[in-house]
């Protein structure tokens, strides 16, 4: 198989295509990335002689449907994707994550009129909107959509367009709605690397209002083993939701961090809440288990946040040069 994957050097990106690399031989990976501030080749390191890495935009869509002519599958990672950021600056989110998807789906339509070309979309469970805490409801493929941020609106923007395009068009495609991930790799700009980094970097971790928001932790091995399962056995034109149970709210992820960090439960500081910050998001997997058979590994969240911790504590070279800069843009906001 010839796979095509859009931002192969962040997060979760560079985690499949390592995967894919090691447990799937016969699979030819090409990575498109731009390399953004979130993307980086060091991500790669390791398996960079066994894939094709093209340094690109996903709006330049001569290159996109060059590289798609030459795929028999293409997995779409690519976005911006952080939620303060785009409440900063919008404009990067409507490029990479609306442009962005509208010029693959275009690609993948034109090419598929000669070779067909199967598409997986790369979502989140943001695009929902948010629970109320004590709602017993969990997110599925009919919860209407119903974006807060810039950012999820960008890739609610994005879902529908695919969504469009399979049925206008009869491109192959899946999406993927997944909930939050952490595992090694992750943007230290993120909640778990930023505050595991500010403890290692001798910084305060710092808590936005109360720390009452929940998230449902999945870690990101297990969301790709979902993607593969999907691209494999999935059925074009339908939605799946990636969730592992692991709703946790903010607080406690906090305490398990400074608690396996050998610090006190209160050694962080509690600072000003996001605007507009979604409470709650918790996943429904049942679909994905049901329909496709598919379990995480990796429920044990505080065996899976130590291996986490330890991976960052044995690879400072890979987030040190990008520490200082992102606490710089985290104070200079906050003024
Ligand atoms: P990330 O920010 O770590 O990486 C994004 C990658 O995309 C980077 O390598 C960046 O260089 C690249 N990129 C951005 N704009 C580009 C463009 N215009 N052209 C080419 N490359 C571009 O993100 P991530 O956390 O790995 O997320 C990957 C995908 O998964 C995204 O679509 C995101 O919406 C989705 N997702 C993330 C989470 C999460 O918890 N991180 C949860 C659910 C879904
Ligand atoms: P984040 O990793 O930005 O993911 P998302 O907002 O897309 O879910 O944040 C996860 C949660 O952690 C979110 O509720 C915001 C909160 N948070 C903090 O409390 N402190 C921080 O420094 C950051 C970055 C996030």
């Amino acid at each position: 198989m010839r796979l095509l994957v859009t931002g192969g050097a962040g997060f979760i990106g560079a985690n499949f295509v390592r995967a894919t690399v090691e447990q799937r031989p016969d699979v030819r990976v090409t990575v498109l990335d731009s390399l953004t501030y979130a993307g980086s080749r060091e991500s790669l390191r390791g398996v960079d002689s066994q894939i094709r890495l093209v340094e690109g935009d996903i709006t330049d869509a001569e290159l996109v449907g060059k590289l798609v002519a030459d795929a028999d599958a293409v997995v779409h990672f690519a976005a911006e994707t952080h939620v303060d950021n785009a409440l900063a600056d919008p404009e990067p989110f409507v490029h990479s994550n609306v442009l962005g998807t509208f010029t693959v789906l275009e690609a993948v339509r034109h090419a598929s009129s000669a070779n067909p070309v199967r598409l997986h979309h790369i979502s989140t469970d943001e695009v929902y909107g948010d629970l109320e805490l004590d709602d017993p409801a969990r997110f599925t493929d009919a919860t209407p959509y119903n974006p807060s941020s810039p950012y999820s609106s960008t890739k609610a923007a994005a879902d529908m367009l695919v969504r469009a395009w399979g049925r206008s068009y009869r491109v192959a495609a899946t999406i993927s709605n997944c909930s939050n991930n952490y595992g090694p790799y992750q943007h230290v700009e993120k909640f778990i690397p930023r505050q595991i980094t500010n403890v290692l970097t001798g910084r305060r971790p710092e808590l936005y209002g109360t720390g009452a928001n929940v998230r449902d932790w999945i870690h990101v091995d297990d969301h790709n083993s979902a993607v593969w399962r999907i691209l494999r056995d999935g059925t074009a034109g339908r939605t799946y939701l990636i969730g592992a149970d692991g709703e946790r709210d903010n607080l406690s992820v906090m305490r398990t961090i400074l608690r396996l960090m050998g610090r006190s439960a209160d050694d962080f500081d509690h600072v000003t809440d996001r605007v507009g910050h979604d409470l709650r998001y918790a996943i429904d997997p049942t679909p994905l288990r049901d329909e496709l058979g598919w379990r995480p590994e990796h429920t044990d969240f505080e065996s899976g946040l130590r291996d986490t911790i330890d991976w960052y504590r044995n690879n400072e070279s890979w987030w040190r040069p990008l520490k200082d800069a992102v606490e710089a843009t985290y104070q200079r906001r906050r003024r």
